[in-house]
């Protein structure tokens, strides 16, 4: 294989309660990506559409992803990476991760799967480094082995798959305004009170629960987040008020993707994601600000070849 098209799905990090350790993926949307081998040793960007991105591989996510494979892999050949993102940058949905998660699984499927995911895990969050610096893995890990991922440790790292019910739905909505992932964690605390800690510890443990048992009552119950929300929402037009709508509405639970703008809501069913969707435009489309909104059911498998 000479040639590869894939599609990397955007994801949802945090999941309220699991702040850099929980996330999972979504179908709806993602970018897609053309990695090629090359006679010419090294790794080259070659096009990118969608937004304005570098080609200096050492300054774009998905080059320093792929250097870093490529170093450790040492090949006889290189390889050249065309980025077509559909995943606006700085929109919480996981978008530097979905760029460094995909041009590792490509890379390494040309190369014949040398490394498992939790190894393409280790080289994507280089480039993720790169856009949020900071190493996590909360949206790559959910990116490249779908459904729920629980990141249970980064040295060494440890990523667990957890079980997604099957009626599980979530809907995004994206405020077409920009926050860095960096400037969202500098606002956090780097204390938090014992109270809280317990509180948050207690919904992470009910939530990996309750998704292990398909109890929809105790996922509602879990998702809420005391330890970075209270600080984000203040950031994101419209947070509260959707999230009670998103409540009032039947959801399960909602809050902040990642470090946001996106606002995500959890729901069973297709019908209640639809019904959710309608309250949370009619909230927006009162506003001056551009959004998009997403429905999607758990992608349980990442990213995948296309054509
Ligand atoms: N866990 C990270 C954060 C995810 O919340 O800062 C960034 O998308």
């Amino acid at each position: 294989m000479k040639e590869i098209k894939i599609f990397s799905p955007a994801t949802v990090a945090n999941v309220s309660c699991g702040f850099d350790v929980l996330g999972f993926c979504l179908n709806s949307v993602g970018d897609e990506m053309i990695v090629r081998k090359t006679q010419d040793k090294g790794i080259k960007i070659t096009k990118i559409e969608g937004y304005d991105l570098p080609y200096d591989t050492n300054l774009n996510v998905a080059g320093v992803s792929a250097q870093a494979l490529y170093d450790h892999a040492n090949p006889d050949c290189g390889f050249e990476i065309e980025i077509n993102k559909k995943i606006k940058p700085g929109s919480g949905i996981g978008s530097s991760s979905a760029s460094a998660a995909g041009s590792v699984f490509a890379i390494n499927e040309l190369l014949g799967k040398p490394y498992n995911k939790t190894e393409l895990t280790a080289f994507a969050m280089k480039g993720e480094a790169v856009a949020s610096k900071s190493e996590h893995a909360d949206n790559i890990a959910p990116a490249l082995f779908g459904g729920f991922t629980l990141v249970k440790s980064l040295e060494p790292l440890e990523i667990l798959q957890i079980p997604t019910p099957d009626a599980l739905h979530a809907v995004i909505v994206h405020p077409k305004i920009e926050i860095k992932t960096s400037e969202a964690r500098a606002i956090l605390p780097k204390e938090i009170p014992l109270k809280d800690a317990i509180t948050q510890w207690s919904n992470v443990g009910s939530l990996i629960h309750a998704l292990h048992t398909k109890n929809y009552d105790l996922i509602c119950k879990s998702l809420n987040d005391v330890v970075a929300e209270p600080y984000r929402s203040k950031l994101i037009p419209y947070f509260e008020k959707t999230k009670n709508a998103a409540l009032e509405a039947g959801a399960l639970g909602s809050g902040i993707s990642g470090s946001g703008p996106s606002i995500f809501t959890l729901c069973k069913g297709v019908v209640s994601a639809r019904k959710i969707e309608t309250v949370i435009r009619s909230i927006y489309n009162k506003s001056d600000l551009e959004f998009d909104t997403y429905i999607s059911k758990i992608n349980y498998r990442g990213i995948k070849i296309i054509d």
